[in-house]
């Protein structure tokens, strides 16, 4: 048997800007020898995300979000391991969700900007700004068949300056966000997440440390 690890396939989805589609693109760039990004699949024909991914030379596809056929088709083509949604602005079907089955959770990770569970949905640092919050931040998590409801795997929180307006808030977080998700890609390829139950609760852990 070789020692050699395997790479670990994966797809993004996004639908807008793909500045976190970047980020895991350049990641896996510099880390071939652990993971693939096999394709990125938006709703949306035109998505900044898609021509990003084509310079890099990975592969696209549109899918619209209510075709699940398709998607299913295009998935079993092309055998991720693991899905990121990177700005998807749709919630994953059934079927989706299923092809990434695992013990107990979907090898699928989501980002969102908010210390989840506060702040889910659309708008997580426009109304943490609004409301005043002290702490905010962002959390890559696990996603079910809920609205942002998913176990947590990665969370990093920033605090909001006196002087902070929306703009220099958000760019915190933001930056925030394309160093964070890269460490999840880390972990999915070392097989260290998993769910753990115990003294009433579920949670991801994290098992060791990431190769
Ligand atoms: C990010 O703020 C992410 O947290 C949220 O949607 C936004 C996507 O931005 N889920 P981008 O398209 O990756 O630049």
């Amino acid at each position: 048997m070789s020692g050699a690890k395997e790479v670990l396939p994966f797809v993004i989805l996004a639908s807008g800007a793909g500045s976190n589609c970047k980020a895991l693109l350049a990641h896996a760039r510099k880390h071939r020898e652990k993971f693939a990004a096999v394709a990125v699949i938006s709703d949306r024909a035109g998505a900044p995300a898609l021509d990003l991914a084509s310079e890099l030379g990975v592969e696209t596809f549109v899918v619209n979000h209510k075709d699940e056929g398709a998607m299913l088709a295009l998935l079993k083509r092309l055998r991720p391991r693991w899905a990121f949604l990177a700005g998807y602005k749709r919630i994953v079907g059934s079927g989706f969700l299923h092809f990434f089955s695992d013990k107990g959770f979907y090898r699928v990770l989501n980002i969102h900007p908010s210390l989840l569970p506060a702040y889910p949905g659309l708008g997580g640092y426009e109304r943490a700004f609004q409301d005043g919050v002290k702490v905010s931040g962002v959390t890559v998590h696990l996603v079910d068949s809920g609205l942002d409801t998913g176990r947590v795997l990665l969370q990093e929180s920033f605090e909001r300056e006196d002087d902070d307006d929306l703009e220099s808030f958000m760019a915190r977080g933001r930056k925030i966000e394309h160093s964070l998700y890269p460490k999840a890609l880390d972990l999915a390829a070392a097989g260290k997440i998993h769910l753990k139950e115990a003294h009433g609760s579920t949670w991801v852990s994290v098992s060791g440390k990431a190769r």
